[in-house]
């Protein structure tokens, strides 16, 4: 069986190949619900909808033994729901879902005052300032969505993205933040840019950095799960919908040159 990890499209292929990275000897699938992202600016019955979609599509039809869910507005909106509906599933119906809001509110919680880069969907839901204050209920948690980072990310536009990270971060910076979250897919994208506008020292909060030593010790505590697991290093790209940018954005984000394949969920 394969882990598979899904993103609303190609921007989790950055997690992806972070984890790929860690533990490149087991089988992935990933699948990017390219034809309808974005889910950031959706609501929150869609992203359920489409997310379960995903998820049966993954473990009915790809056979996988774990989902890692790499969309933080999927995350925030949908597995919370997800894993309690799979919860009440006979023992070999059950796939196990995990997000990857939960473990950036794990770092997060580290600090006293954390700002939260998300998208509109992410900070509507209030799913990263509940998560943090659960683990720590002193930490200062401001929020700020970044609806524009998706679509320049995307084109490739990092230079053109610096005035609107520098709106975005103003808030979180007069507040004094620690550390800032990138709550969103794409925005690892524009790390070297965001360095250049917050304080030395600031903490910035992202996700490729982690989740694959999270998944890795998540296997190591899950010894059911990391048995059925198959290791022979192979990689499977779907997408729901196709177009040269999103070939190319494919090849960029995940660094090899793999032929994606288009499927109907
Ligand atoms: N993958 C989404 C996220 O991490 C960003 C793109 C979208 O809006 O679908 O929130």
């Amino acid at each position: 069986m394969r882990i598979g990890i899904f993103d609303s499209g190609v921007g989790g292929l950055i997690i992806a190949q972070a984890i790929r990275e860690l533990m490149p000897e087991y089988d992935y699938v990933y699948l990017g619900d390219t034809k309808r992202v974005p889910y950031g600016n959706r609501s929150h019955e869609a992203v359920y909808q489409f997310t379960k979609e995903a998820v049966n599509y993954l473990s009915r039809k790809k056979s996988c033994a774990l989902i890692v869910v790499a969309c933080n507005t999927a995350s925030a909106r949908a597995v919370a729901r997800i894993q309690k509906e799979m919860a009440k599933m006979p023992e070999g119906k059950h796939t196990k879902v995990l997000g990857v809001l939960v473990p950036a509110c794990e770092e997060a919680a580290l600090h006293s005052r954390v700002g939260v880069l998300a998208t509109v969907g992410t900070v509507t839901s209030r799913s990263f300032v509940t998560e943090i204050k659960k683990l720590n209920a002193k930490c200062r948690v401001l929020q700020n969505p970044a609806p524009i980072l998706v679509p320049l990310a995307e084109a490739g536009e990092s230079e053109l993205a610096k005035p609107f990270l520098k709106k975005y971060l103003e808030p979180l910076l007069k507040e004094r933040v620690e550390a800032i979250v990138l709550g969103c897919t794409h925005y690892p994208i524009f790390k070297e840019e965001i360095k250049n506008l917050i304080p030395k020292g600031m903490r910035i909060i992202s996700q490729d950095e982690f989740i694959p030593k999270k998944l890795a010790d998540y296997l190591e505590r899950h010894g059911n799960i990391k048995k059925k697991l198959s290791k022979s290093g192979k990689v499977e790209i779907l997408l729901t919908d196709k177009t040269q940018n999103i070939e190319d954005l494919t090849r960029a984000w995940f660094g090899e040159n793999l032929e994606s394949k288009i499927v109907s969920l």
